[in-house]
């Protein structure tokens, strides 16, 4: 039996062991907590991301590596890779872990990304405001996610503020990008240089976290082709293997680039259910050289978030086509929890279940902000 090792034990290594076992993969997690969320569905081995002895026992047990977040150091998964395949590629690693290096990167290969400079001094800042103008985003160069580690400086005045909460860790400046909508694309690509695409997906934050994704997002054919010529440059340039996600902005019709993910993302989650062949599936079937599945979807989807706390069990269940996700992991303010789902066959089902689903995760206001979205979906397909 194949054994895919895991460096990382949350809901995305869980996820992907639950996937596993359909296709007869099983996975084993290397992660420090005395039982992270992965746990229960997949191996667990004990021991810190760099823990090099840890390391060794996954070079014994599986015959690939991968991982599931992005804050593993790259030096030892690198040396790991001389042992056995890592995959996504280290490099792949090492350019999204690293704000400045990812901007780089992409706007190397003309890619559009928003305005940037490297913060490393207290005057940098001051530059910042002269070139990206007010707002503009500062944000630490690693170890940021659902929106932790930015600061926005709505004026010149802000920027002592931010240089103190900074206490000198290296960041970057960003142009404020005044979006229509935020969208993600999910590409699956395997060592042949094979690809599958996931249709755009329609993405809504609060707060910095995602709230919910709705796919496919309503696109004509100019916009999918965009999206298509930019996530196979960017999955060819970085010669990858796995499942690669790209956070967008869609600006006057076109694409810009805000971030990547070398690795199954929230924004995919819907993909479970209303895919063809779900991201998880499809990544173990790249790292472990077997055929892609259909990346298509089924139907229409909404995937929400569950953050902080759980909603009451017997109003969610109650929902007709509702698909509960529970990450067993212990309520805390902020903390993704879990996620649920609706899928629908049309535009109106996908509406009547959605506004349902709000309404019993206590989150009926929602529906203002998703109705127009659906809406914009009728007379796409
Ligand atoms: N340059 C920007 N202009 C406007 N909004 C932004 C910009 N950068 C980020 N955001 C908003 O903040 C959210 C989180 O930022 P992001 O860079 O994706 O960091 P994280 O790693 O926390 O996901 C984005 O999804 C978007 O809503
Ligand atoms: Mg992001």
């Amino acid at each position: 039996m194949k054994r895919v090792g895991i460096v990382g034990g949350g809901q995305l290594a869980r996820m992907l062991a639950m996937a596993g076992r359909r296709l007869g993969i099983r996975c084993e997690v290397l992660d420090p907590a005395e039982r992270p969320c992965a746990a229960s569905v997949a191996r667990h081995l004990r021991g810190d991301f760099d823990d090099l002895q840890a390391l060794d026992h996954l070079v014994e047990d599986c015959s690939v590596a991968t991982f599931d977040f992005e804050n593993v150091a790259v030096g030892p998964l690198a040396h790991l890779s001389q042992r056995m395949p890592v995959r996504p590629p280290p490099k792949a690693l090492a350019v999204a872990q690293d704000r400045l290096e990812e901007k780089r990167f992409i706007s190397e290969l003309n890619i559009p990304v928003a305005d940037f400079l490297a913060i490393d001094r207290r005057e940098d800042l001051d530059a910042a405001v002269d070139r990206l103008g007010l707002p503009c985003l500062i944000k630490t160069r690693r170890f940021g996610y659902d929106g932790k580690g930015q600061w926005k400086l709505r004026e010149r005045a802000d920027c002592d503020a931010v240089w103190n909460a900074l206490q000198g860790t290296p960041a970057i400046a960003e142009a404020w990008v005044p979006f229509k909508r935020e969208l993600s694309l999910i590409v699956v690509r395997d060592a042949r240089a094979d690809h599958r695409l996931y249709p755009l997906t329609e993405n809504h934050h609060v707060e910095g976290i995602l709230c919910y994704s709705l796919a496919p997002a309503a696109a004509d054919d100019a916009l999918r082709l965009e999206a298509e010529r930019l996530a196979f440059r960017l999955a060819d340039a970085l010669d990858y293997v796995g499942v690669l996600a790209i956070e967008l902005f869609e600006m006057d019709g076109h694409l810009m680039v805000n971030e990547i993910a070398p690795r199954v993302h929230n924004s995919g989650h819907w993909t479970i259910e209303g895919a063809h062949c779900s991201q998880f599936e499809n990544h173990l079937r790249a790292v472990t050289d077997l055929p892609l599945g259909d990346a298509s979807a089924r139907g229409y989807t909404l995937m929400l978030n569950v953050v902080g706390q759980w909603p009451q069990r017997e109003a969610l269940l109650a929902c007709a086509g509702v698909n509960i996700h529970d990450y067993e992991k212990s309520a805390r303010e902020g903390r993704k929890i879990g996620h649920l789902t609706v899928c629908a066959d049309s535009v109106e089902e996908l509406a009547l279940r959605s506004r349902a689903l709000l309404t019993a995760a206590g989150r009926p206001a929602l529906w203002e902000n998703l109705q127009p979205r659906i809406k914009a979906l009728q007379g796409q397909r």
